[in-house]
């Protein structure tokens, strides 16, 4: 029977729950895959902490980096976090050293990914990484092999779950972003610093990765990113009335050979496939030829999930091909263009918090005309107490330049009492 050797780096959240899972599951595995998964050896910052896990002494590493030197050690598994530090170490010294490196770790695929697959095809070892683009959904493994004959044109969809939570709970329980949050962070759907997830950096991470490997390119950091923190109760409750649900979507497009990468709040119809995913959950939607329209959806993180990926690729390593880690040679992957959003075009809502005096409305529609940006549907919502109305405003499909232009100027009139909004609409 063939034997694999591996070494898990990271016993946190992911790591202890992997031990477990692939000690408890060492059978099947073997039989699935005609090769048998050894533990040899793990670690971690820390050696005297606290785990539910049963670690035997001669398991320890000394260093995390001696992973990388011992002979007995073929898989390296990477589940310590970060683009930097003691993360990109360890893989960038299992790579260069002919070691299968298998990571959760979107931080540091989408900064270095170029790099590291260079290394890995040099010295033919495998580097998966199924589980940092939305954990338990197996998107990665579907676009290199599933769909391996599609042409595709878009991916797009919900990739980060503490966000969804977040949305699809201010809608459903009524309750503010802060609330919510603080929901969030008790359930243990949101980390303590949640920055990340909020602004959108690490559904752009995930974007990254996957549109390099749906338009076979290099990774580009051509991303117009925007989070949720300025999403209010009002805006829900506006996209509501208007029949559109608020999500946080990525999208990459491939147009006339060029690519869009965008990462923004978005209003999508109330009756569509991606307004109804709530919660923690994450979807992945592929636009390709010949297939058409293809969905995987689930559990976007947590320990389960996630190593549901991990062993997808710890498992792709036992039976034994290797494989590019983007699915083609370095050497075929394009270098195509990827350009800024300004000159697409959106339909978008606006809204606008004004003192409620006459001629206002006027002076905003004005500045629309001026922009050339015609409007679709306008509402006026006056309050007579706080002598002030908000003014929502659905555009026909524009430049986006153009209606940051608006946003723009209209933020500097006096008559404005808060920052007015900008959220696209994906009505396709
Ligand atoms: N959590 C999720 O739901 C999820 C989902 C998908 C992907 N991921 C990715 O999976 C990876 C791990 O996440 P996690 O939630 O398990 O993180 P975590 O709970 O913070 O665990 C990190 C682990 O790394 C260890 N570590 C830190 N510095 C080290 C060093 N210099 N040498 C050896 N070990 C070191 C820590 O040791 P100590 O235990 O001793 O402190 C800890 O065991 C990250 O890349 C994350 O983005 C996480």
């Amino acid at each position: 029977m063939r034997k694999l050797n591996i070494a898990i780096i990271g016993l946190g959240n992911i790591g202890s729950y992997l031990f477990k899972y692939l000690n408890d599951n060492k059978k099947i595995l073997t039989e699935k895959n005609n090769c048998l998964p050894i533990i040899k050896y793990v670690s971690a910052r820390n050696k005297k902490k606290k785990r539910n896990i049963k670690i035997k002494k001669n398991q320890w590493l000394k260093n995390y980096l001696d992973s990388t030197k011992i002979k007995d050690v073929d898989l390296i598994i990477e589940l310590i976090g970060g683009a930097e530090g003691p993360a990109k170490k360890l893989v960038f010294n299992a790579l260069k050293n002919k070691k299968h490196v298998v990571t959760a770790n979107k931080a540091l695929i989408s900064k270095y990914g170029d790099q590291l697959s260079k290394i890995a095809e040099q010295n033919k070892v495998n580097l998966e990484f199924e589980a940092a683009v939305c954990g338990g959904v197996p998107i990665i493994r579907s676009l290199k092999e599933g769909l391996i004959a599609n042409k595709i044109q878009k991916i797009y969809g919900i990739f980060n779950g503490t966000s969804n939570y977040i949305l699809s709970s201010m809608d459903k329980k009524s309750k503010d972003f802060s609330d919510v949050l603080s929901d969030a962070k008790k359930l243990g759907y949101a980390e303590s610093n949640p920055s990340a997830d909020l602004n959108g950096d690490d559904v752009s991470s995930k974007l990254k990765i996957l549109s390099s490997l749906c338009f076979n390119s290099f990774l580009n950091n051509n991303v117009y990113v925007e989070g949720i923190k300025h999403i209010d109760k009002t805006d829900i409750n506006n996209a509501n009335r208007l029949g559109y649900k608020i999500k946080l979507l990525g999208f990459a497009e491939l147009i006339n050979n060029k690519i869009y990468q965008r990462v923004h709040p978005t209003l999508i119809k109330n009756n569509s496939y991606v307004a109804s995913i709530d919660g923690v959950l994450n979807a992945v939607i592929v636009d390709g030829k010949p297939v058409g329209q293809s969905t995987i959806q689930g559990e976007g993180a947590g320990p389960a999930a996630t190593t549901s990926a991990l062993v997808s690729d710890i498992s792709s390593i036992l039976r034994g091909n290797i494989k590019f880690p983007f699915s083609l040679s370095s050497k075929e992957r394009k270098k195509l263009k990827f350009e800024k959003i300004l000159d697409r075009f959106f339909s978008a809502y606006l809204r606008f918090e004004v003192i409620d005096k006459p001629g206002i409305l006027s002076n905003i529609t004005n500045i629309f005309y001026k922009n050339k940006v015609s409007i679709k549907r306008l509402v006026q919502n006056p309050d007579k107490n706080k002598k002030s109305s908000s003014i929502i405003i659905i555009t026909h499909k524009s430049k986006d330049k153009f209606l940051n232009k608006i946003l723009k100027e209209v933020s500097k009139k006096k008559y404005i009492k808060h920052k007015p909004k900008l959220i696209r609409i994906d009505d396709n």
